[in-house]
């Protein structure tokens, strides 16, 4: 079945479930669930009960949608996402983000726990990716075109919307805190980089590093949907402090930031 009909087919499946066309999709990284249960009116579809979903099995991540809405605004959350460490394609990483787009949502927000290599960073410190520079040898664009979607060659000049990351600094300033921007790395994984790649990172210029995110980022672009990501760093990079990286302690992060992630989004949407 191509593409567009197995999205098509999941988007009609979630408006007969759950009534919903939201205006915005949200989906939410590694220990950041909790924002799925922020919202009014909420109705919550396992990703198994939707047509052609890829299962989301890394731990940490849910694995359900939850529609709803925070104010006025109808939102549909993804609370879990597919991996290419997973062994999913990066169009299958990007199905998600196909849906929300053809729901008719004009705005993305994608989170995610990512690896400081800025040593101005601290671990719990949320940044605004502005740019993102892609090292996973995929792209959820290869192959044909799908003209319906958007253009053969889009462009990604401000992949990361300027006026949502102004929105997203002011609120962050209003609820007292400090949104840093910076560039992400996305790599494949699953390993963390070692002490010698995040060196070469830092030298390109990323100030980030993550395994996701920028499947998604490329198709909400590709449907002419703003993006807004923001990143919860969970641990500063390999190699810049004196310890081993472990998923348990970028879980934890997640839950320390849980209030403060929360209440910015609530207050960005
Ligand atoms: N590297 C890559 N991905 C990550 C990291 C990291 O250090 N932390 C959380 N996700």
């Amino acid at each position: 079945m191509n593409q567009r009909l197995m999205v098509d087919t999941a988007a009609a499946a979630i408006v007969s479930k759950t009534g919903i066309r939201p205006a915005v999709g949200v989906i939410l990284g590694s220990g950041l669930g909790a924002f799925a249960e922020e919202l009014r009116e909420a109705v919550t579809v396992p990703y198994a009960e939707l047509p052609h979903w890829p299962a989301s099995t890394a731990v940490g991540h849910a694995g359900k949608l939850v529609a709803g809405y925070v104010g006025e605004q109808a939102v549909v959350v993804l609370s879990g996402r597919a991996h290419l460490y997973e062994g999913y394609s990066a169009q299958q990483a990007a199905f998600g983000t196909r849906v929300i787009g053809s729901l008719g949502a004009h705005s993305l927000v994608v989170t995610n726990a990512a690896g400081g290599i800025n040593l101005s960073y601290s671990q719990g410190a949320l940044v605004a990716i502005s740019d993102h520079v892609n090292l996973q040898g995929a792209n959820p664009l290869t192959g044909p075109n799908d003209d319906h979607w958007g253009p053969r060659f889009p462009d990604m000049t401000e992949g990361y919307s300027i006026a949502s990351r102004a929105i997203a600094r002011e609120a962050a300033k209003e609820l007292g805190f400090h949104l840093a921007e910076g560039v992400y790395a996305a790599l494949a994984g699953p390993n963390y980089e070692t002490p010698a790649e995040i060196r070469y990172l830092r030298t390109i210029g990323a100030d980030l590093v993550g395994m996701s995110t920028v499947p998604e980022v490329l198709a909400a672009n590709h449907m002419g949907m703003k993006v807004l990501a923001i990143s919860c760093v969970t641990n500063m990079a390999a190699g810049v402090l004196d310890q081993k990286i472990d998923h348990e302690e970028v879980l934890e992060t997640g839950r320390q930031v849980r209030s403060r992630f929360t209440a910015l989004l609530k207050a960005v949407i």
